[in-house]
């Protein structure tokens, strides 16, 4: 079976810099594919070349056997394809509910008309949209401004945001950033309860993270996927421990 998502040949080049090289990569459709590797690695230029912040330099991203490449970032979600950033993209001054209600009111945007239609469709919105905060247990927050919410529920307010756009395919960013081991924890326990009705291309540093919740683990070093496998054939591959060892660029 042919993967949701396919990278072939992907590269980008940052002037002398080849930050992406040549990467084929295919994500299969229901999975937690997690993409590790040291910092600096390429993963997250990988990541904009999928949903369309920087145009590749070669190749092709195939979405669901559609060519995506190139295609601009505000099209991205349309397509089926949601994006966390590695850095929180919430709208601090607005509610819990707010965010997600403006992600998910504007996931259909072709015109006036559609506009009206979709006023008519303002309690359905509302509905969805308390669904959707609840699945991430941040009901008891719906009516707090984002901003005072503590790191770890910004990032699930993210994740909410990007599920308001009936994603296919959600791509997060390093989502335990900087979260202590009790949010890590929740955050993982949210990717396992999304994993199976989403697809998830993970970018995470945390191996124990990784480890417990990857189908599939492609790792990336010098912007090349050196190794891919199963958490088991990751763990005990000479490479990627030479990757993490060999230090920094
Ligand atoms: N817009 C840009 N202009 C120039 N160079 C860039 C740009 N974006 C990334 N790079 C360079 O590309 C390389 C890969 O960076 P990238 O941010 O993709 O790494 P990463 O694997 O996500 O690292 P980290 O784990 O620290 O987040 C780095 O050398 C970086 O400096
Ligand atoms: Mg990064």
């Amino acid at each position: 079976m042919a993967g949701l998502l396919e990278c072939h040949a992907l590269s980008k080049n940052f002037d002398a810099v080849a930050a992406v090289v040549d990467v084929n990569l295919e994500v299969t459709e229901g999975s937690v594919h997690s993409i590790i590797g040291p910092n600096g690695a390429g993963k997250t230029t990988f990541f904009n070349l999928i949903s369309g912040e920087v145009p590749p330099t070669a190749g092709r991203v195939y979405f669901k056997g559609r060519d995506i490449t190139g295609l601009p970032s505000h099209q991205i979600p349309h397509v089926g394809i949601a994006r966390c950033f590695q850095r929180t993209n919430i709208f601090p001054k607005l509610t819990v509910f707010e965010n997600v209600w403006v992600a998910m009111f504007s996931r259909s945007n072709s015109g006036a008309l559609d506009f009206i239609k979709r006023v008519s469709d303002f309690g359905e919105i509302g509905d969805k949209t308390r669904e959707i905060i609840s699945e991430l247990g941040l009901e008891e927050k719906l009516t707090e401004r984002a901003e005072t919410l503590s790191h770890g529920q910004q990032r699930a307010l993210e994740v909410a945001i990007a599920l308001a756009g009936a994603p296919t395919l959600i791509l997060l960013d390093e989502p335990t950033q900087g979260l202590a081991p009790e949010a890590t924890q929740q955050m993982t326990q949210l990717i396992q309860r999304l994993a199976g009705r989403y697809t998830i291309l993970l970018i995470e540093h945390k191996m124990h993270v990784v480890m417990a919740i990857s189908h599939w683990i492609s790792v990336m070093h010098f912007g090349q996927i050196i190794a891919e496998g199963g958490p088991d054939e990751i763990r005990q591959n000479e490479a990627v421990q030479k990757a993490y060892l060999g230090g920094r660029r």
